[in-house]
């Protein structure tokens, strides 16, 4: 899986090589960015010229906690390929005007042409970024409560359920599905569910990965156990 997603991944930077990637942290993409480190010390690519913003981050944490996902992204990706520092961005947890940092962090990706690739991985009640099952969607980037199955779910990052913030900044709905194309990785039987009713459930807010069907250019890139129930 992870190879497979890494050879899309790659073949996006070979045919625009100033691409603007949307990424994700979390366990499942972890083996698609070391596939990418591999290719990358195989001068097979080159990151010189893209951009990327990832889609989330902690609200509270400061990028240095090893908690945060800069932390996650300097650590397992960026510090390992040859991107330019001022091109990867990731909303600021500590930002002192959060709504502000939020417009501006949409405002940085529209200027920069929308994504060319989003990649996204799932939690097992359809988030994806972290914007959660609920009545009314975020259109746009903007501070998120966290849902008690992620908090669950994340925890294990965290110790214990009292540490995880349980507020984060998350790209909005719309701002992923402007996405030229979108790359979704899942395994294990956790989700199979979420992935189930992604591709045929309804369109639900309380599926927010349902959204995902009225973009056109979705790639599932799943294990069997995820796609159980399909
Ligand atoms: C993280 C993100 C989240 C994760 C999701 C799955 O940037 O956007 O939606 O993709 O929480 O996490 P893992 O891969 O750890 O199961």
């Amino acid at each position: 899986m992870s190879r497979k997603a890494a050879l899309m991944t790659a073949s996006q930077i070979i045919l625009k090589p100033n691409s603007v990637l949307g990424l994700a942290t979390g366990d499942t993409p972890r083996g698609m960015y070391q596939e990418l480190i591999n290719m990358y010390k195989n001068n097979e690519i080159d990151f010189s010229d893209i951009v990327t913003f990832n889609l989330d981050e902690y609200y509270g944490l400061p990028p240095d906690n090893p908690r945060s996902y800069h932390y996650y992204m300097e650590n397992t990706f960026f510090n390992k390929i040859n991107i330019k520092d001022e091109n990867s961005h990731i909303p600021d947890g500590n930002a002192k005007e959060i709504k502000k940092h939020c417009r501006e962090y949409e405002f940085k990706i529209k200027n920069h042409g929308g994504i060319d690739l989003q990649i996204l991985g799932i939690v097992s009640n359809g988030h994806i970024g972290f914007n959660e099952p609920a009545d009314r969607l975020n259109v746009k980037t903007d501070i998120v409560e966290l849902s008690e199955e992620t908090i669950e779910a994340n925890s294990r990052f965290f110790n214990s359920k009292n540490n995880i913030p349980k507020r984060t900044i998350s790209v909005g709905m719309a701002t992923i599905l402007k996405a030229k194309r979108i790359l979704l990785l899942a395994s294990g039987s956790k989700k199979a569910e979420a992935i189930r009713d992604t591709v045929s459930g309804y369109i639900d807010p309380k599926v927010p990965s349902s959204f995902l069907q009225l973009h056109n250019s979705v790639i599932l890139i799943i294990d069997k156990k995820a796609a159980k129930l399909l």
